[in-house]
């Protein structure tokens, strides 16, 4: 299968698991995909709450899945949103991808199709913080 129908596959894995999104609130639903090295999938949606920064953004959710399933390398990421816009991932995914899923591939779709492919999250954090406190 070429990249561009594989990534079109997973746009529509995305969009389903968009339908499951919890946004009672703001009404935007949100779905992504992440793909781990050995091929599986792990699906994630926003899921809001009444008191509004509990929200879980849809990459998050996918990420976490992943990780308590036991996955820790990242090829893709597909993220897909109900909203007319394009949704870039929120500066608090981008964190976490960069952390989680630092070669992960990054790709929006909407209905029509793939829009943007980012090469890494680190495309999108410039300069970002690494923990290098640790060392
Ligand atoms: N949202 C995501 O799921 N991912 C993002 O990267 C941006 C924002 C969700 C959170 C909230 O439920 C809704 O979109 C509106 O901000």
């Amino acid at each position: 299968m070429s990249d561009d129908k594989r990534d079109e596959e997973l746009l529509r894995m995305a969009r389903r698991a968009m339908e499951l999104a919890r946004s009672p609130y703001s009404g935007v639903k949100v779905g992504a995909v992440v793909v781990a090295a050995d091929g599986q999938v792990y699906p994630g949606c926003n899921v809001e709450n009444a008191s509004l920064g509990l929200t879980a953004c849809a990459e998050r959710v996918a990420l976490w899945g992943a990780v308590a399933h036991g996955s820790a390398d990242f090829t893709t990421l597909v993220l897909t949103s109900n909203h007319p816009k394009v949704t870039t991932p929120c500066g608090a995914c981008r964190q976490v991808i960069l952390e989680l899923a630092p070669r992960a591939r990054i790709i929006f779709g909407d209905a029509e199709g793939v829009k943007h492919v980012w090469a890494s999250a680190r495309d999108l954090l410039p300069d970002a913080f690494e923990g290098d406190w640790k060392s």
